[in-house]
């Protein structure tokens, strides 16, 4: 097949050859015109050698995102791609414990603006790069080709796409059934043997919080019989672990859907509901209440704060007010677990916010460990962008 070409400035093909898949405006020499968002190009440098595939956006400030960085086939990278990504997670999630994770990363997995995540045997697609959209079907064929290959049973597949994403890109909204069965909408998983029943049509991201499941892990391990408070608990994750190894558990969300089904998910796991508290408020109110000295586990989860770069200087104001006001009422020897899912603020800025808190506070404290990543959500060595999810375990005395 004929692809447009699309050059570079001379000295701008760096990130390509460092395989990187975003090519910002600035770096294109030029391309012809009227083409359509998302098209695949070839893309050459200024000397008019090849460099690779990529979806074309005229508009979109990242103006092109890199498929491939040899002469194959596009759609052929895509769909080994694809394959890879399957392959990978069959090679480290045992089903009959963990039934539900990210299939494909984005460009951790070399596939920029595509996510899936399977949950059983339905499987949330998120689309957000023009080029993706325009390969709808091709990318259903493919998904549907390769699970028959590896022989898994897929049920229906679902858009959650996110908004902004695919504002940014000029798209239009997109959400609801793609393929299967229409009357899926609440898929029953296990994690880390645990069970859920996940809403993929309504629940929050594309039903759980699938990044978080190593440290859920942890946290069960060292909650076994203590007291912990679950702060933006959503569906009772964290919880539930803790639950397990017969912690007493409060679980705070201002979500009353998230407090039912947290409430949900315990009797699913025949844990007694009566024995635990949850509670449906604002996390900041429930803090300046609540007497922090009952608890020997804390954990604060709380939503992005700083969506867009302009959240940034609001966003560390309030991880830190928040911070300060759990420091300020803990014990001595309180483990504390606190998280930023927020994009625009990179760890050490994370960590800068903590160690102020921590001052302000006048609490010696100790990091007991940082985030485990889990293995569904893999970065590209190449293109580290995706490394948004930060946690630092604490030891605060
Ligand atoms: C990142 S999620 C937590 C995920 C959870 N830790 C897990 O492992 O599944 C953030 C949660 O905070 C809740 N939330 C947002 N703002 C809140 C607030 N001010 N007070 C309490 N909960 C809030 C949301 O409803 C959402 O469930």
């Amino acid at each position: 097949m004929k692809y447009p070409r699309v050059y570079l400035k001379s000295a701008k093909d760096k990130v390509v050859h460092g395989k990187h898949h975003w090519i910002f405006s600035g770096a294109v020499m030029n391309a012809p015109k009227n083409l359509k968002k998302g098209e695949i190009v070839k893309v050459y440098d200024s000397s008019s050698r090849f460099l690779g595939y990529g979806f074309y956006h005229p508009q979109n400030t990242i103006q092109i995102r890199m498929i491939s960085f040899d002469n194959g086939d596009p759609l052929y990278t895509i769909k080994q791609n694809l394959r890879n990504s399957f392959r990978l997670r069959m090679s480290f999630f045992d089903d009959s414990q963990t039934n539900c994770f990210r299939l494909v990363n984005s460009e951790g997995d070399g596939l920029s603006g595509l996510t899936i995540d399977k949950y059983d045997d339905c499987l949330v697609w998120q689309i957000s790069s023009a080029g993706f959209d325009l390969l709808r079907k091709e990318l259903l064929d493919i998904i549907l080709d390769v699970s028959r290959e590896l022989k898994w049973k897929i049920r229906s597949i679902y858009d959650r796409s996110p908004r902004n994403a695919r504002k940014a890109e000029g798209l239009n909204d997109s959400s609801g059934l793609v393929w299967g069965e229409e009357d899926l909408q609440e898929v029953l998983v296990i994690e880390n043997g645990i069970k859920f029943l996940v809403d993929v049509v309504n629940g929050q991201k594309t039903g759980l919080f699938l990044d978080m499941r190593e440290m859920r892990i942890l946290l069960s391990e060292i909650s076994k019989g203590k007291k912990v408070l679950n702060c933006f608990g959503y569906n009772g994750g964290f919880s539930l672990g803790a639950a397990m190894n017969n912690a007493y558990t409060t679980t705070v969300d201002i979500s009353k859907d998230a407090i039912e089904s947290a409430k949900y998910n315990f009797r699913l796991n025949n844990l007694d509901v009566s024995k635990h508290r949850f509670e449906c408020a604002d996390v900041f109110d429930f803090l300046q209440c609540e007497n922090l000295s009952n608890y020997d586990v804390v954990i604060i989860d709380p939503p992005a704060f700083a969506k867009k770069k302009e959240d940034v200087y609001n966003a560390k104001r309030a991880y830190e007010k928040l911070n300060k006001l759990v420091f300020s009422k803990v014990k001595s020897g309180t483990i504390v677990l606190t998280c930023s899912c927020s994009f625009h603020i990179n760890q050490d800025e994370f960590m800068s916010i903590i160690k102020r808190a921590g001052i302000q506070t006048r609490r010696k404290i100790r990091i007991l460990s940082k985030h485990r990543m889990s293995f569904d959500h893999v970065l590209n060595l190449y293109h580290i962008e995706n490394d948004y999810l930060k946690s630092f375990l604490l030891w605060v005395e």
